[in-house]
């Protein structure tokens, strides 16, 4: 679904990311790992466009996303983003988060976008929140509204990065559980995060990354008991003892 040939980017003279060649297949998901500032936000953006590569080709069902033909606005509607900060619309309730983008976009009529937005509403445990204000709700409710949001365009993939970093720790499980249910059901997904335990139970396939380049890649079990590169062994060692390198 998702076919990384060669990827190279450059902020300026820095070199962000190196000789990305990946496949993504329809219904996997994939977890991004590395430390900071190894090019992980900067792979998943360059993905719906938010970025531009200067180097290679990414192609999503065959199509070159980075031609200049593209039909930009089109291509980004229909890739689910979820970002650390939760973005939702502040003056618009819920509910009318979930709606905008479906009647603008996709030219629902309102009932239909309500009906489908209270169905998505209810698969992330937040019904009974519709008519409230973003500001009312918790970080934890507001990521899922995020991702309600998000699917209400009906996105064939759906890019996270770190979407739990910004919460508090008692409101990450609930978000991880409705990431993991999406993946369940089939859902392509690419995922920045730290959350290992997230890695370990949903991923298909965990992605290292170090200085711009994807130095690992390996199904979870592979990835956590016998990594290969040293630099990868370091980061897990690293975080499984987060104090370790300050004693
Ligand atoms: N807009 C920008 N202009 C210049 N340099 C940038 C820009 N965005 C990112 N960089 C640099 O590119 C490198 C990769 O950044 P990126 O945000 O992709 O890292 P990351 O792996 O997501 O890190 P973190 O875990 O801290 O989020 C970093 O060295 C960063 O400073
Ligand atoms: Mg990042």
């Amino acid at each position: 679904m998702i076919r990384l040939q060669q990827v190279n980017k450059w902020y300026g003279a820095y070199h962000a990311l190196v000789d990305v060649d990946e496949h993504i297949a329809k219904g996997e998901v994939v977890v991004i790992c590395g430390p900071s500032g190894s090019g992980k936000s900067t792979l998943i953006r360059t993905l719906n466009r938010l970025e531009p590569i200067q180097g290679g080709h990414i192609l999503i069902d065959g199509q070159d996303i980075h031609a200049k033909a593209m039909d930009l606005n089109r291509f980004r509607s229909r890739i689910g983003f979820v970002f650390q900060q939760f973005n939702l619309f502040p003056h618009l309730s819920v509910l009318d988060n979930c709606t905008l983008a479906p009647i603008r976009l996709r030219g629902l009529k309102p009932p239909q976008a309500r009906r489908e937005a209270m169905a998505l509403l209810d698969r992330v445990g937040l019904a009974h929140k519709a008519d409230a204000l973003p500001a009312n709700l918790s970080g934890g409710q507001q990521q899922r509204v995020a991702i309600a949001r998000a699917l209400a365009m009906q996105p064939p993939l759906m890019l996270f990065d770190e979407p739990t970093s910004a919460l508090d720790p008692e409101m990450v499980g609930e978000v991880l559980l409705v990431m993991r249910d999406l993946a369940r059901d089939g859902m392509t997904m690419v995922v920045v995060t730290h959350e290992m335990g997230f890695a370990r139970d949903v991923a298909d396939r965990v992605l290292f990354m170090d200085q711009g380049r994807v130095l690992e890649r390996a199904a979870p079990e592979a990835f956590f008991q016998t990594p290969s590169h040293p630099r990868t062994q370091k980061f897990l060692a690293d975080i499984r003892t987060p104090f370790s390198s300050a004693v």
